[in-house]
C-alpha cells in the first residue's frame, strides 16, 4: 500500500490581512487539515492568537483544525479551545508531570488529543503516554517562529516512534513541525512521519498552491520508496 502523506498548512507564516482567501487556497489545493499555532509569550517568547481567532478559522473552513498550545497551562484552556473547533489539541510534554488527565479530558470532549515534544527533550519522555494519544509531534525547530531551519537530529525520534508503533499497534500518528521543505519532507517521511506541518514552504512562496502540491509530491514519492503506512486523519466516521 502507498502511504498517504498528509500536508498540514501552518497559517502562521500566512497573510492574515486575507486568511479566509489563503484558507480557500489550501482547500483548493487539496489539504485536509490546518495547523493552528497558539501561543502564550510565555512558554515560546512569541505571542499569536486564542479561542476567538480559532472559533473564526472554524466558521470559515471545513477543514480538521490541528491546534498547537505553545502555552504554559494547557489544560486551563483546552476546553475553551475545543468549544472553538479544535479536532485535535497537541499539547507539550514538557508543561505536564502527567499528561493522562489532560489528555483523557480532551479526548472525553471530543476531540484528538496529541503530544509534542521539543527537539531537546528526549523520546523517552513520551513512551509511557503512547497509549494514551492520537498524534505524536515532534519538533524539528525551536518552537515559537516560522521560517527555522529544520534540525536533523531529531531524526531519529520519528524512527522509534514509528518502530514503537508497528511493535505495540496503536492507531496513533506521527507529526512533524518545523523547517518542512521539499527536501526535508522527503527525509521526515523516510525515518517515518506521517504528517507535515509546514508553514513558511507554502505561504512564503509566490503561489501557495503549487507549494502545497510539490511538497505533497515529494513526500508521497518518498513514502511510495519507504513502504506502507497510515497516513490518515482519525475523524467520529472512522479513517480518511
Ligand atoms: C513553530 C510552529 C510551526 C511553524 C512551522 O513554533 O509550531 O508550526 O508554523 O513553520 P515553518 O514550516 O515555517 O518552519
Ligand atoms: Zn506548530
Amino acid at each position: 500500500m502507498d502511504r498517504n502523506i498528509l500536508i498540514a498548512p501552518s497559517i502562521l507564516s500566512a497573510d492574515f490581512t486575507r486568511l479566509h482567501e489563503q484558507i480557500q487556497l489550501m482547500e483548493k489545493a487539496g489539504a485536509r487539515m490546518l495547523h493552528l499555532d497558539v501561543m502564550d509569550g510565555h512558554f515560546v517568547p512569541n505571542i499569536t492568537f486564542g479561542p476567538m481567532v480559532v472559533e473564526s478559522i472554524n466558521r470559515m473552513t471545513d477543514l480538521f483544525l490541528d491546534v498547537h498550545l505553545m502555552i504554559e497551562e494547557p489544560a486551563r484552556y483546552a476546553e475553551a479551545f475545543i468549544k472553538a473547533g479544535a479536532d485535535r489539541l497537541l499539547v507539550h510534554i514538557e508543561v505536564l508531570e502527567d499528561p493522562r488527565p489532560l489528555l483523557a479530558r480532551i479526548r472525553g470532549l471530543n476531540s484528538q488529543a496529541g503530544l509534542v515534544l521539543n527537539p531537546e527533550t528526549p523520546f523517552e519522555k513520551v513512551e509511557p503516554f503512547l497509549g494514551d494519544i492520537d498524534c505524536l509531534l515532534v519538533m524539528s525547530v525551536h518552537p515559537g517562529f516560522g521560517g527555522q531551519k529544520f534540525m536533523p537530529e531529531v531524526l531519529p525520534k520519528l524512527t522509534n516512534a514509528r518502530t514503537l508503533r508497528e511493535l505495540n499497534g496503536g492507531y496513533w500518528v506521527i507529526e512533524i513541525d518545523g523547517g518542512i521543505d521539499d527536501k526535508t519532507a522527503a527525509l521526515a517521511v523516510e525515518h517515518g512521519a506521517d504528517v507535515l506541518v509546514a508553514g513558511n514552504a507554502i505561504f512564503g512562496a509566490d503561489d501557495p498552491i503549487d507549494a502545497f502540491g510539490r511538497l505533497r509530491l515529494s513526500a508521497e514519492l518518498a513514502g511510495e520508496q519507504a513502504g506502507s503506512s497510515r497516513g490518515y486523519i482519525r475523524t467520529d466516521e472512522g479513517f480518511l
